[in-house]
């Protein structure tokens, strides 16, 4: 059977039954559209020259929720883990990744990194001497970027707390010489510009919503290469890629799922293909509609 529209991994999976097909995970696989492979070129080019600098360059990656930000922060991470040092005297730790918490504390967040570093629960250094463990131990793991993501869990923070929040970062960051990287929403963006200091030093980054055009459509053939259908559906074609687009509302977590649903369509109707007809009857619903229906209920 012809697969090479599909990515060679896809191929054995396209030649299941379609109830193997429908119960098998959906390809949750790095598709390295140009944005996302952007940022993560500057996220190596910050962790090769920033760390040690007096003032090192930050980054702010910025976009809509379900569009991608934790996805390229896990896939840089995948190239930086942590490995035992080369005398294997202790581990090293060369990227520590870790959330702003759902509701901020300085406390809380001194938490997650030491939670971050694998150091239990039960053993993190009580204040005031945790500023100095925590710094101490990221120097140890010889931490070289500490990326924050859902930074804007900060706007859940009264406005004091949220200074002290942005005056920990920027006391890491001088502290250690390493660059700081935060992933979050516009709200993010809004909360670090309250900062001047901060905010000169936090290049924002970009990862807007969809728009139509040849890049969608190379976005839409990347997943299509994934997908275990054994015939093409040339969804990076215009009239496609204008539907999916106009279904999913234009952020890559709801093309995915847009197009995950469009597969059990198809499957389901005995296609080996995904026709407009499979994305329009699909059983998705778009975000907007989502919400629409929640809020009817709660009235
Ligand atoms: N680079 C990518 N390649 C493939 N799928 C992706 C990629 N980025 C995001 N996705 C899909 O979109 C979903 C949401 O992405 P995520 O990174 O969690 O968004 P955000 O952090 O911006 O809210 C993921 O679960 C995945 O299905
Ligand atoms: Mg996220």
């Amino acid at each position: 059977m012809d697969l090479v529209h599909l990515r060679p991994e896809a191929r054995d999976l396209a030649l299941l039954s379609v109830s193997e097909r429908l119960a098998g995970a959906p390809a949750n696989r790095w598709i390295g559209y140009t944005r996302a492979n952007q940022a993560v070129a500057l996220l190596e080019q910050l962790l090769e020259r920033e760390p040690g600098r007096i003032r090192p360059r930050n980054l702010l990656i910025v976009g809509p929720t379900n569009n991608g930000k934790t996805a390229i922060a896990q896939h840089f991470l995948r190239g930086h883990l942590q490995h035992p040092s080369e005398k294997g005297e202790h581990e090293v730790v060369p990227v520590l990744l870790v959330q702003m918490p759902p509701a901020p504390t300085v406390s809380r967040v001194y938490a997650a990194i030491l939670t971050g570093l694998g150091v239990p629960e039960g053993l993190h250094p009580r204040s005031p001497s945790r500023e100095g463990g925590v710094l101490s131990l990221m120097r140890q793991v010889e931490c070289r970027m500490l990326i924050i993501d859902e930074l804007h869990n900060m706007l859940a923070a009264t406005l004091p707390r949220q200074r002290e929040l942005l005056n920990l970062l920027r006391y890491l960051g001088n502290e250690l010489h390493i660059p700081l990287v935060c992933f979050g929403t516009r709200d993010a963006y809004l909360a670090v510009r309250t900062d001047d200091q901060l905010e000169n030093r936090f290049e924002p980054f970009l990862l807007p919503i969809w728009e139509d055009g040849p890049e969608f459509g190379r976005l839409l053939a990347s997943f299509e290469a994934v997908l275990p259908l054994r015939e093409r559906s040339d969804l990076g074609l215009p009239a496609m890629r204008a539907m999916i687009l106009q279904r999913s509302e234009g952020t890559i977590g709801e093309v995915a799922a847009l197009l995950a649903a469009a597969l059990e369509t198809a499957l389901l109707g005995g296609q080996e293909r995904i026709d407009i007809a499979a994305v329009e009857r699909a059983s998705y619903q778009p975000p907007t509609v989502r919400r629409r229906t929640v809020e009817r209920q709660l009235r």
